[in-house]
């Protein structure tokens, strides 16, 4: 790909930005902030990386959109961050102005481009660029199952003592406290995970993962997480470039699928080079349905704030 921008220089966006880089999955990657000198600085602290790790993709910083015209992917981290004892909707109203005009010069610029939403509250953000920039829902996605499933796999890991790439497992719903962690779909290796752990060790995981967020915010108390959200970015955007047809769960728009429509929730979704190719329904216990109907809940109500 000829150029990824990365909207929002702070702690997920820079760290993105510089995933996407080493990865080299485009050419140039443009990192966009409205603070003045710090994507310009840290654009140029990154490609003086390149030497070093290897990589040629050449990274800008910049205060404005001009300099992004023509990208194919936009990840979009740009926001106010949780603080503690916020709740990812506190952060409602500041951050829908934010990406709502972020949104709109996307579309001024690169009208073909593909958003990937990074900031929170995630399926909400998604919604508020899906309308601001006029795109089709295959080319707005939100980012959450990746990061949710990957804290969901990095605690089996833990627990099981087996590498976390044996692990695959799925988490949909919104994100937030209402995830949707499937048990059902858990396994390590293909040995569904109920056969190698008891009932209340995963609840406990279960749990844990639901809360993953909050558990750093805590620990970094100025702060929340960055380095799996980055990772879970730059994952769909690899997908993306290189039309791999990956089966991640990201935050879709849904119009049917799962008995719901007109909103953002986390579903399977088949990534590839037009962005959202496909959204997989796979069975659900009536509990499993239950909880994504009270998810959908819990994205419907600020939903109706925007
Ligand atoms: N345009 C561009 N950048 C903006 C704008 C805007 N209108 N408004 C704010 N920003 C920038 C800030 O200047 C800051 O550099 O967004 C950046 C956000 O960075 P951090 O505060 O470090 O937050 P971060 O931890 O990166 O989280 C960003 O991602 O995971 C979510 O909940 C998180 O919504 C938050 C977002």
């Amino acid at each position: 790909m000829d150029k990824i921008t990365v909207v929002g220089a702070g702690n997920v966006g820079a760290t993105a930005a510089q995933r996407v880089a080493e990865k080299e999955l485009a050419r140039q990657v443009v990192l966009i902030d409205i603070a003045e000198g710090v994507p310009q600085g840290k654009g140029l602290d990154q490609f003086q990386s390149a030497p070093i790790e290897g990589f040629d993709s050449r990274v800008i910083g910049t205060n404005g959109y001009e300099e992004s015209a023509g990208s194919g992917i936009y990840i979009v981290t740009a926001g106010i961050a949780r603080k503690p004892g916020m709740s990812r909707d506190d952060l409602l109203t500041t951050n829908a102005g934010i990406v709502r005009q972020v949104s709109e010069n996307i579309a001024r610029v690169s009208p073909d481009a593909i958003i990937i939403m990074v900031s929170n509250p995630l399926d909400v953000m998604s919604y508020v660029a899906m309308k601001a920039s006029g795109f089709t829902r295959e080319r707005v996605i939100g980012m959450a199952g990746v990061l949710d499933t990957a804290r969901y796999r990095a605690f089996l890991a833990m627990e099981l003592d087996v590498s976390v790439e044996d692990i695959q497992a799925m988490v949909l719903g919104g994100h937030g406290d209402t995830m949707v962690p499937l048990i059902s779909y858990t396994t390590v290796s293909g040995i569904p995970v109920t056969q190698l752990m008891d009932r209340a060790k995963l609840d406990a995981i279960v749990d844990r993962t639901r809360n993953g967020g909050a558990e750093i915010v805590k620990f970094l108390k100025t702060g929340s997480a960055y380095y799996a959200p980055s990772a879970g970015a730059v994952q769909m955007a690899e997908a993306i470039v290189k039309d791999k047809k990956r089966i991640l769960p990201c935050a879709a728009w849904l119009q049917g699928e799962y008995g719901m429509r007109d909103l953002f929730l986390g579903v399977p979704v088949k990534l590839g080079r037009n962005g959202m190719e496909g959204i997989i329904e796979v069975e659900l216990t009536d509990d499993e349905r239950a909880a994504l109907q009270k998810s959908a809940d819990a994205v419907l109500e600020p939903m109706a704030l925007v």
